[in-house]
């Protein structure tokens, strides 16, 4: 390969007419190596603008698209690793004339890989919050009301949807409005069901169904044995997210409201991830409280009993996000030694107090028609009390976990406006601090 050659492609970013195939089905910019070296176990890989990837040569050999290594049709690994030899390493690299990684290995194996997937591995663009937008945390001082989009339109428009469902995971909450209300599980013409909510969490993916069904009620009718929740009573609930009873609560919740016709019962949001970042940096007792102490939380029911300990502010680990465990009506028993309890209690009402303050928490009606959907284990969300003998209060909800909605988003985003492009970089919650972070990064990857 002369170098005059290799310049030229790379000025030019000339792709290869036929470029390798890539371990999954998005396209990528020709982004030509400049050096592969093998360095030990690895292969150190250097583009012209000095960003380098230490890639282990295990990797590289399951990475490359053929019969043996990655299958062609599926894009999904074939090697079992307890089939690699133990003595398997990279015996030549070379970058070839149009910039791409060619390589060879002592089992007789060789192939090519496309420089920009490997370049979209080394930007850290591969992991899992890749693709998604920036979360952005945020108070009273900066949300006045959720950011609002058309109901209709997103059951028809992939765009109408992918506005929604960015706006949920970056801000935590978003509504739409006018959206179909039915409650009959109608069908029409095309087999489509009526109801909004339905049609709209069928295009988003699989709903979470829980021992409150798949679609649930929510109304003031307690009666008898149809003890369920408190949800079901015209009784103020305070700031809380729901299910902290199961080991991972659901993601996102959407509450469509069909009727509402009682006086008070406004709506209230509190962004968690601001909560969080706020009792780090100004109250670190209470801080440190919320995060290690922990709850038996459990459901009172005749029929179930669903229970999970954990603290009320879950950090989670490497790439989980944060949960929070703040429902009061299910927390059970502190989990705790003696001498914790009593400052657990008082950060417990502490949280709960700023959670309802007006500097963080906003209000507003929830109009027929209206879908709020938020992150579930971010948002704190509630209710003002209200008198069921003055009318109608009847919303219907369902769970999506956040598996679905990301992957949604990320679909809609290749279709819409990237065409199949590459997902771009990873997100985080904009809060300046460490633990409202959706996904830890080391400073440094090296697959
Ligand atoms: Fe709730």
């Amino acid at each position: 390969m002369g170098q005059q050659r290799k310049d030229l492609i790379l000025d030019m970013g000339t792709p290869r007419l036929t470029p390798p195939a890539t371990p999954d089905f998005y396209s990528y910019p020709w982004t030509p190596l400049a050096q592969a070296v093998i360095d030990g176990d690895f292969v150190a890989l250097t583009w012209p603008d000095g960003t380098g990837l230490p890639a282990h040569g295990w990797w590289l050999r399951e990475c490359v698209v053929a019969d043996g290594a990655t299958d062609p049709v599926t894009r999904e690994l074939t090697i079992d690793p307890a089939d690699l030899p133990d003595d398997l390493t990279v015996t030549s690299v070379a970058v070839d004339d149009d910039g791409a990684l060619a390589a060879c290995w002592n089992d007789g194996f060789s192939g090519t890989l496309h420089p920009g997937w490997l370049r979209h591995v080394a930007d850290g663009h591969h992991r899992s919050s890749a693709g998604l937008p920036t979360a952005i945390a945020w108070t009273a001082a900066t949300m006045v009301e959720p950011p609002t989009f058309d109901g209709p339109g997103a059951l028809t428009d992939d765009e109408e949807l992918l506005a929604f469902l960015e706006a949920m995971v970056t801000f935590g909450v978003a509504r739409l409005r006018t959206l179909p209300v039915d409650d009959t599980g109608r069908l029409d013409e095309e087999g489509q069901p009526v109801e909004g909510l339905a049609r709209l969490t069928d295009r988003i993916g699989v709903r979470r169904r829980t021992n409150f069904g798949d679609l649930w009620n929510v109304k003031a009718e307690i009666t008898g044995d149809h003890e369920n929740a408190i949800a079901n009573t015209g009784f103020r609930l305070g700031p809380h997210a729901d299910l902290p009873t199961r080991e991972v609560p659901p993601g996102f919740q959407l509450l469509h409201c069909v009727a509402n016709t009682v006086a008070g019962g406004w709506s209230t949001m509190a962004d968690g991830a601001a909560l969080v970042a706020h009792l780090e940096t100004e109250e670190p007792e209470t801080y440190e409280a919320l995060t290690t102490l922990r709850w038996v939380f459990f459901n009172r029911s005749r029929d179930h009993d669903h229970r999970w300990t954990g603290p009320m502010i879950d950090l989670g680990g490497r790439g989980r996000p944060l949960t929070l465990r703040a429902f009061y009506p299910v927390r059970g028993f502190p989990d705790m030694d003696r001498a914790d309890v009593p400052r657990a209690y008082r950060a417990a009402k502490r949280f709960h107090q700023l959670a309802a303050d007006p500097g963080f928490q906003i209000r507003y009606p929830f109009l027929p028609g209206d879908l709020i959907g938020f992150d579930n284990r971010r948002m704190l969300h509630g209710r003002d009390v209200f008198d069921p003998g003055t009318g109608v209060r009847h919303l219907r909800g369902t769970y999506v976990d956040h598996d679905e909605i990301h992957s949604r988003l990320r679909v809609l985003r290749r279709h819409t406006r990237l065409t199949d492009s590459a997902p771009d970089g990873p997100a985080s919650i904009e809060t300046g601090r460490r633990s409202a972070s959706t996904e830890n990064h080391d400073k440094e990857f090296a697959p």
